[in-house]
């Protein structure tokens, strides 16, 4: 993990130098704490849930937990809630980076400090949040990309690479599109032929995966997908068309879950970068 590892209760501090909190909250027993998961898109996104809600009760902070099934819609509506509740902290994962503004103003007009986790939003005013904490997406996509480069060195042909996009919008499909993007442009033989979301899913990522099977076929030679379970799924997709993954497609994916090591270990991934999901104990550290 890199960026801001400031803990909750460096976080409630620094909102209550910044007036957004009385000091009194720092000093109560039990802080609630208000949490808008993405959903249960991924098995990465499970251990993370775990991750959260085992270190708030080891540190005994109160939770109130919220999963919005990926749509931001429902997140917006947790937040609200929570701000209604009037719990000490508000934490979330945001589903898409845009369209924060006016619900992160009612949690500061509420004087709630709001703790980014996981992804971030892309609004201008940083005074809407406290503090990120989370990983950079940008260069889990440039190891992907570096990986890819070296492994395909003496190949003197193109390399025509389909990508399984994140969720349209959310910071990491932005970002990790971005950061191999940056590395493989250096060599013109990469050529990222068909680029669609999976939306972090194994189901999509199957669904999608047929999609560039059937319209591609045997011209892949690379899948880049953006997270575990959408190359878990292309994997199956993969089989069912007759094909070896890992050996006629190269597979390259995000997170290094413990179903991407099984693929691993069965030969059909060739690699996984690491993001770690264990964001609980930064987050609830008493
Ligand atoms: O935001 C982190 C990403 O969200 C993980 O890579 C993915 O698996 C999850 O759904």
């Amino acid at each position: 993990m890199t960026m801001n590892r400031r803990t909750l209760n460096t976080a409630l501090a620094a909102a209550a130098l910044g007036g957004l909190l009385p000091a009194s909250v720092l000093a109560q027993k039990k802080l609630v704490l208000g949490f808008a998961q993405v959903g249960a898109e991924s098995e990465w996104r499970t251990a993370n849930t775990e991750s959260i809600k085992s270190s708030a009760k080891e540190a005994g902070i109160e939770l109130k937990f919220s999963d919005a099934q990926q749509k931001q819609e429902n997140q917006i509506k947790a937040i609200r809630s929570y701000i209604a509740q009037k719990v000490d902290v508000i934490a979330f994962s945001p589903v898409v980076e845009s369209g924060w503004e006016t619900v992160l103003r009612e949690a500061k007009a509420a004087k709630i400090p709001v703790v980014l986790t996981d992804r971030s939003v892309n609004t201008k005013d940083d005074s809407l949040y406290v503090t990120f904490m989370g990983s950079d997406f940008t260069e889990e996509g440039r190891k992907a990309g570096r990986w890819l480069v070296e492994k395909m060195k003496d190949q003197k042909g193109d390399v025509n690479i389909v990508e399984l996009q994140g969720t349209v919008g959310s910071a990491p499909a932005i970002d990790r599109k971005k950061g191999f993007e940056e590395i493989i442009k250096a060599d013109p033989k990469f050529k990222i032929i068909r680029s669609q979301t999976g939306d972090f899913t194994r189901a999509k990522g199957k669904e999608v995966m047929e999609a560039f099977l059937k319209a591609e076929g045997k011209k892949i030679n690379v899948l880049y997908a953006h997270n575990d379970d959408m190359a878990i799924g292309a994997i199956q997709a993969i089989e069912e068309a007759g094909l070896k993954p890992a050996k006629d497609i190269v597979i390259i994916s995000i997170d290094g879950v413990k179903g991407a090591f099984e693929a691993m270990i069965a030969g059909k991934l060739n690699v996984s970068v690491e993001c770690s999901p264990l964001l609980g104990p930064s987050s609830c550290r008493p």
